[in-house]
């Protein structure tokens, strides 16, 4: 059984600056065989923080070994809690905290820090944490997470770099969110299972991660519904207890391995890749003439040798994902014709196009919502359009990955340049996906580690 006692990343106390590692990738080898997805990041490190509503044990199985999960379980050991792992299976003994502060070292690690309120609020009355992290892909204010809380009774202030807040007990608001935000609803609901009165969110997101973590509450005891119109209706109750949860697949590993399989020419079944999560994703993987098959077990994934253009939005659930952008905005660079991408869930995520640019991608940025729909970035200074015209060959590069997705769509872009390409800034992805080098490495594709 192993403690998270020491941070894969994120040291306190650094001795000396750890030599940065790197992927040098051969392009040219179709991708080949089978890979099974880990549990879903987004889900895993909220259901971790969850585990603080109650003294008794919460145990969380397939839970991915990643960066992101070993920072949000150093923030657990931080305040108290007792966090251990075997294989995919994360125990969480939260029955002796000790504080309610939140180190201020983890600031700017992840966004994890501010699902820690509602929680802690509950223990202590109050709550100190840090500043949030995570990838830059936009401005990521959390105004609307303040705003709910503020509704159901918390004083909250911000000073440098932390938030203090303070609440006797939390009260059941009717919260209507301006735009369906994901972290916004599980800090509602992971303060509204144990307030006074009945909470409802309205204009909530309800992504798959969000129902995970909220049938992991319910195991715990709490009452929580969805309804109709994106609506969750959260009956406050006396306490909670402990529970054991599978944590569901990761649906953006799943499509990031369909990406690679289709950008490559190889053929990959996608294990524990669920349909139901992926249903705009396939859709759009059909338009464009990638082959699938759906089995009980997984998702097999081919290719084409006639990538069609697309227009494709993205949405929040159950539209097209934002972090399904990335690998297929590079699965469109070879496509053959003028592919359209409109983002509207975050005004900054094509930063990382400019590298693509460098080796050889046809893709421009607009203002201008290109979309069906104008998007709440309308009229404002964000290249939030992407206009992609292929097929173009690629060319190897020296390439530094700016973000978590943004990552896997260079690691399939040097999959498939001429040549070989040198990647930095691994850690950002590792982050998020786990093993991804033995993956790939198994999957045929000409990696190493430098
Ligand atoms: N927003 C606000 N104010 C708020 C909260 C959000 O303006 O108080 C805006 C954001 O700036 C953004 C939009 O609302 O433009 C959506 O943000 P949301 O709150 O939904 O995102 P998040 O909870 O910060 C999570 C995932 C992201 C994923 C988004 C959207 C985690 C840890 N992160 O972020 O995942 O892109 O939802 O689905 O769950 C990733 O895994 O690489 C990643 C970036």
């Amino acid at each position: 059984m192993a403690f998270y006692v020491s941070l894969r990343y994120h040291q306190r106390m650094p001795t000396k600056q750890p030599k940065e590692h790197a992927y040098l990738i051969q392009g040219g080898k179709p991708l080949k065989g089978r890979v099974k997805v880990a549990g879903a990041k987004n889900a895993a490190t909220k259901e971790l923080v969850a585990a603080l509503l109650t003294d008794e044990k919460v145990i969380l199985r397939n839970v991915p070994n990643i960066g992101d999960v070993d920072v949000t379980a150093e923030m657990l050991t931080d305040i108290g809690a007792k966090v251990s792992r075997r294989g995919d299976q994360v125990t969480v003994d939260a029955s002796r905290l000790k504080s309610s502060k939140v180190s201020e070292a983890f600031s700017g690690k992840n966004r994890i820090p501010i699902l820690f309120l509602g929680p802690l609020l509950h223990r202590f009355g109050e709550a100190v944490i840090p500043s949030l992290g995570g990838c830059s892909i936009g401005g990521r204010t959390v105004d609307f997470h303040i705003e709910a809380l503020q509704k159901m009774g918390v004083a909250i202030a911000c000073e440098g770099k932390t938030y203090t807040a303070r609440a006797k007990k939390l009260k059941g608001a009717v919260i209507e969110l301006p735009f369906p935000s994901v972290g916004a609803t599980e800090n509602v609901m992971l303060s509204a299972v144990l307030a006074e009165g009945t909470t409802i969110i309205r204009n909530a997101a309800m992504e798959p991660e969000i129902v995970d973590l909220a049938m992991l509450l319910q195991s715990m005891g709490a009452l929580i519904k969805l309804e109709v119109n994106r609506t969750w209706v959260i009956e406050g109750v006396g306490g909670l207890h402990g529970a054991s949860h599978h944590v569901i697949p990761d649906r953006i590993e799943a499509a990031s391995f369909a990406a690679a399989a289709a950008l490559t020419g190889g053929e990959i079944f996608v294990e524990d890749a669920r349909q139901v999560d992926m249903l705009a994703y396939l859709n759009a993987m059909r338009r464009i003439g990638v082959p699938y098959e759906v089995r009980d077990d997984g998702i097999l994934f081919g290719s084409t040798d006639n990538l069609q253009p697309i227009v494709v939005e993205t949405d929040v659930h159950p539209g097209f994902m934002t972090d399904w952008q990335q690998p297929f905005v590079m699965l469109l660079t070879q496509a053959k014709g003028v592919s359209i991408v409109h983002e509207t869930v975050y005004e900054n995520r094509f930063g990382y196009t400019d590298a693509l640019r460098q080796m050889g991608a046809n893709i421009q940025l607009h203002h201008e919502c290109l979309g069906s729909k104008p998007c709440r970035y309308q009229n404002r200074d964000y290249r939030h359009s992407a206009i992609i015209v292929g097929p173009t060959p690629l060319q190897a590069a020296d390439i530094r990955i700016p973000d978590l997705r943004a990552g896997f769509s260079y690691l399939i872009a040097a999959l498939v340049a001429k040549g070989q390409s040198k990647i930095t800034g691994i850690e950002i992805i590792e982050r998020g996906y786990e093993n991804i080098f033995g993956k790939l490495k198994k999957l045929g594709a000409g990696i190493k580690v430098i």
